[in-house]
This record gives structure tokens, C-alpha cells and sequence, in this order.
């Protein structure tokens, strides 16, 4: 059967199923096809990278408690949070903003602690925190600067990604941070502020955003306006041992006319114009509808949420698209540096903005984008969740010594063990959603990505209702040796908090079967990994 064959009789296969799922809690089959030879591209780790904010409480309170505090810590670095974090083999995090970026001074975080400012917090402002008590979410103390979030980094075993002011801040300052960051020990004035505060060495910072939001909050440009201040900024930076990658900040969702005028200024002048661009950052958040509660929300807005979800795919193809009209050989890579589903309610604790405690329906979203991205892995180069803990997209909530796991946590470790692999194309026909606020979305969708003879097949059902029975095949190999991991619930309002922190947890257990085909059932509203062996 060729591939337009199956896919037409799988198509049909689904049409006839999904008229008894609209009717029926009936199992449903479906048919997955992996194959191998049609490969897409390696999976960068550092899709799977996080983000984090001066914002509510992820830095204090979150990430930093300092270092008398009662909370255990590692030099004032919430210890309970580097310890799972490493379960999430994180490549990279991205710092200190968001819109915060384009407020903050980075020398106001160096130096002995003691001695740093105290500044207005860029989000001090928002309704919720206005109504809140004064603390450090509101006048930044300075506590958590640039040592410090190297120093997280390192714990957790990530690169850090640094996010620039464009708006408020010369170019000077920048690359005066990179010299602070990168110059050998002993170099430069800023390299022995560095070591006054204890970092001797240099910290190898690779990664660097130029603003944030450039079209918003980080200054309103047009890409015409932004293009000319992301080539003064880029234009000359001293460079060391670690080799830079600048990132662009823009566009703003579907805002492709964006996109367009930003490559065409930045290339007035030749192909030359590319040279230090290696990768567009664009933005997307899902956003929570009807009361724009975590937990409280009907089967149609799961729907809903999960519809908004999936425009990423639509999102990378469009931009990509036209990153190519200028870049035709594509040298230009994507970045989503903030993704996730955003919520209203912040129910956690006082100045803890937009914090809120994750539900299968924010692990469904996770699913979904984290395999948009493996299926682009040829197109998408860096990604970033936002945010790491206790904001919108969490994988981590805290407050005080209290501290649990999300279950977008459970996600993205289920999720590392495509990390490196190599995508390959996989065909998915399965039923289509028979709830108008589901507005035609399929039932499953997935990724698969290979490392030697070892698969990696992830899958979401986002059916809330019915499991879904489907063929899983390899073409022109055997299927043996599967494990199935898998994260799900009767409630999709089901999360975990700081007095249930196992409510929702992945259960792991062999799967029995194999050969030319895997018959395996995937729960409703679930998301599930299977490893096998392919030969
Ligand atoms: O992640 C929260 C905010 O969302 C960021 O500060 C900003 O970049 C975006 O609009």
C-alpha cells in the first residue's frame, strides 16, 4: 500500500469510527505508521529548554530562597527544585525575562549581594500585584542576578540563555554583559567583578536574546525599526572561547507580515545582514477561555484549549515559510522562547502572579507542542516553556518549604527520551472529535524519533471520553520489547498540589505483543509513551 493509499483508507477507517465514538463510549481503532526512512530531522535538546522570569514567584520564593533560609537550598537555590529538575535533563534556561528584560540593568545583580539595589519590578503594577503585599516580587532586591542563575544552570545542568534590554539599555550594555560573562579570568575590570562575586572563571554564556518582545513591551518597534536596532546591537561584541548565538526577538503569534518586514530590512544590504542571526524568536500562549481558571473548566473548554494548542503547527510552518523567502538556504533557524497555556487565576499565594496549579489539561498542552516541535525538528532549534515554576506554564509549583511536581513535569521528563533522536515521519489516522469546541481536532497525535534501533513514540489522546484502540506499525521492521509509560486521569481537571503531590503521576509497565504490529489502546485523555525496539 503506498503511503497516499493508507492514508486515504485510514482516513476512512476514522470517518466510519468517529460517527460510533459521537455516539457511543465504544473503543475506536486507529492506526499509527512510523517510518523509518523518512527522516525529518535531529531533535535538538534544547527544544525541551524552560524559562524563567522576574515575575510572581518564580525567582523568589520559586527558584531563589537565599541562603539562610530555612528551606533547603544550595547557596540559596531551592535544593528540592535543581534535584527534579535533573530528572528533566534540561538543555537550557532562558533568563531574566520576558518583559522584564527590557527594564533590567544587569549590573544591578553582580557584586556582593549585600550591596545591590532595590528596583521597581517591571510587572509591580499589575492588578494582582497591586493588590498584594510589598516583597520582592514588586521591588526587585537584586538577590538573583547573573552569578546566581549560571550557578542554577549549572546545578541543573543547563546552558543559560540570556535575554538583553534593547529597549531601555545602549548597546554598550550588552556587550559589556557579554565581556562580564565570557572575558577570562583576570582579563577585564568586569571579569574581576565577576570574581568578586565568586565566579572566577568565566561563564561560557552562548546564548543571547536581543530584547524580548521587541514589537511589545520591549520597545513597540516595527521590524522595520527593530531589524535596525538588532544590527547595531549585534554589529560589533568582543567574543571569547564560547562562540555566540544571537537571537531576534519577534514575531507575536500569527504576525507573519512581522516576520517579513523584519528579514527584508535586515538584509537591505546583502546576505551579509544574516551573519549574526541564528534564530528568530516567536511567541505563543494558548489562552484559557470562560472563567480562565487552571482547574475549574468544562469538557469544552479542554476542547478549546487544546484546539489553540495545536495552531503552533500552523505558526512554525507560515514563519518558516517565510524565513525562507530571504533565507533561502535556511541558515536561520526557529526559536520558540515562551510557549504554554495561560491561565487567569493565581490561587497559590499572595504576589504570586499568574501562578496556578497545572491539570491534565495543561499536560495534554504540553503533549501536543512538544511533538509539534519533534515533528519540525529540521526547522525548530531552541524552546523554551514558560514558565519553570510557580508562573503560567508550570512544571514545578513552591511556596516557602512547600514544593510539588505539575503534571507538565511529568511531560517533559517523559519527553527528554527524544532528545537527540532523529524525527521520523509518522502517519496518524484516528477519529475526529465529534464536540463543536473541538472544531475537527483528531483524537491522536504524536511523535516518533529514533536512536539506533531504539523508537520513541509518543502520543496524545485527546478524546476526554474514549480510549482509543489503534494499530502501531513500522515499515519494513518488527515491533518488540515495548514499555509503555503513561500519564492520565478519570478527572481532566485532575493536578497535583502542595497537600496531593502524586494526585497525577505516569504509570511505566511492559506492554505485552509486537511483530509487524503493535495493537495497543491508548486511554482517554492521556498522554503516553511507548519505547520499542524496531528490527
Ligand atoms: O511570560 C509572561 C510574559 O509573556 C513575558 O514577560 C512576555 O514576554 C510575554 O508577553
Amino acid at each position: 500500500m503506498n503511503r497516499r493509499t493508507f492514508i486515504l483508507s485510514g482516513l476512512a477507517l476514522a470517518a466510519v469510527r468517529a460517527s460510533k465514538a459521537a455516539t457511543s463510549s465504544v473503543a475506536t481503532t486507529s492506526r499509527v505508521e512510523i517510518i523509518p526512512d523518512d527522516t525529518i530531522g535531529v531533535i535538538s535538546p534544547n527544544i525541551y529548554g524552560h524559562f524563567t522570569e522576574h515575575l510572581g514567584g518564580c525567582i523568589y520564593d520559586g527558584i531563589w530562597v537565599g541562603e539562610n533560609s530555612p528551606v533547603p537550598n544550595v547557596g540559596g537555590i531551592r535544593k528540592a527544585l535543581v534535584d527534579a529538575m535533573r530528572r528533566l535533563k534540561p538543555p537550557v534556561i532562558r533568563w531574566p525575562g520576558g518583559c522584564f528584560a527590557d527594564s533590567y540593568n544587569w549590573r544591578d545583580g553582580v557584586g556582593p549581594r549585600a550591596g545591590r539595589p532595590r528596583r521597581t519590578n517591571f510587572w509591580a503594577a499589575s492588578e494582582y500585584l497591586a493588590k498584594g503585599p510589598d516583597g520582592p516580587q514588586k521591588y526587585d532586591p537584586n538577590h538573583f542576578g547573573t552569578n546566581e542563575f549560571v550557578r542554577f544552570c549549572r546545578l541543573a545542568g543547563a546552558e543559560p540563555y540570556l535575554a538583553a534590554n534593547v529597549r531601555s539599555a545602549p548597546a554598550r550594555d550588552f556587550y559589556e554583559w557579554i565581556e562580564y560573562c565570557n572575558s577570562p579570568a583576570g582579563s577585564t575590570t568586569l571579569a574581576d567583578l565577576r570574581a568578586a562575586g565568586g565566579e572566577r572563571e568565566p561563564l561560557n554564556v552562548g546564548y543571547w536574546g536581543v530584547g524580548n518582545e521587541s514589537w511589545g513591551c520591549g520597545g513597540a518597534f516595527t521590524g522595520d525599526e527593530y531589524a535596525i536596532e538588532y544590527r547595531r546591537f549585534v554589529e560589533w561584541v568582543p567574543r571569547f572561547a564560547t562562540p555566540l548565538h544571537f537571537i531576534a526577538s519577534g514575531p507575536n503569534g500569527s504576525d507573519s507580515a512581522w516576520t517579513r518586514t523584519f528579514m527584508t530590512k535586515l538584509t537591505e544590504k546583502g546576505r551579509s545582514g544574516l551573519r549574526n542571526l541564528y534564530g528568530l524568536a516567536l511567541h505563543y500562549y494558548a489562552g484559557s477561555a470562560g472563567k480562565r481558571s487552571a482547574t475549574d473548566f468544562t469538557p469544552a473548554e479542554w476542547y478549546e484549549m487544546l484546539v489553540k494548542a495545536v495552531r503552533m503547527d500552523e505558526l512554525i510552518r507560515s514563519h518558516w515559510q517565510i524565513l525562507g523567502e530571504v533565507d533561502t538556504s535556511h541558515q536561520v533557524k526557529l526559536i520558540v522562547d515562551e510557549w504554554g497555556a495561560w491561565h487567569e487565576t493565581a490561587d497559590v499565594a499572595p504576589n504570586f502572579l499568574f501562578g496556578y496549579f497545572p491539570s491534565m489539561r495543561d499536560a495534554l498542552v504540553s503533549g501536543l507542542t512538544l511533538d509539534i516541535f519533534n515533528r519540525h525538528a529540521d526547522k525548530v532549534a531552541m524552546a523554551n516553556a514558560a514558565q519553570l515554576i510557580n508562573n503560567i506554564h508550570s512544571s514545578f509549583m513552591a511556596s516557602g518549604d512547600k514544593f510539588v511536581t505539575t503534571p507538565i513535569f511529568h511531560v517533559f521528563e517523559m519527553y527528554a527520551a527524544h532528545q537527540g533522536g532523529t524525527s521520523v515521519r509518522t502517519e496518524i489516522s484516528s477519529p475526529r472529535l465529534s464536540d463543536a469546541a473541538a472544531k475537527g481536532l483528531y483524537a491522536l497525535a504524536g511523535s516518533c524519533s529514533l536512536q539506533g534501533k531504539r523508537a520513541v513514540l509518543t502520543i496524545t489522546n485527546a478524546d476526554h471520553a474514549n480510549a482509543i484502540e489503534t494499530e502501531i506499525a513500522v515499515r519494513g521492521a518488527q515491533i518488540s520489547d515495548v514499555r509503555a509509560t503513561v500519564l492520565k486521569s478519570a478527572d481532566i481537571r485532575a493536578h497535583n498540589t502542595f497537600e496531593d503531590t502524586k494526585a497525577v503521576e505516569p504509570v511505566a509497565a511492559p506492554v505485552g505483543g509486537g511483530g509487524p504490529q503493535l495493537v495497543y489502546s491508548f486511554a482517554p485523555a492521556s498522554v503516553t509513551r511507548l519505547e520499542f525496539t524496531v528490527a
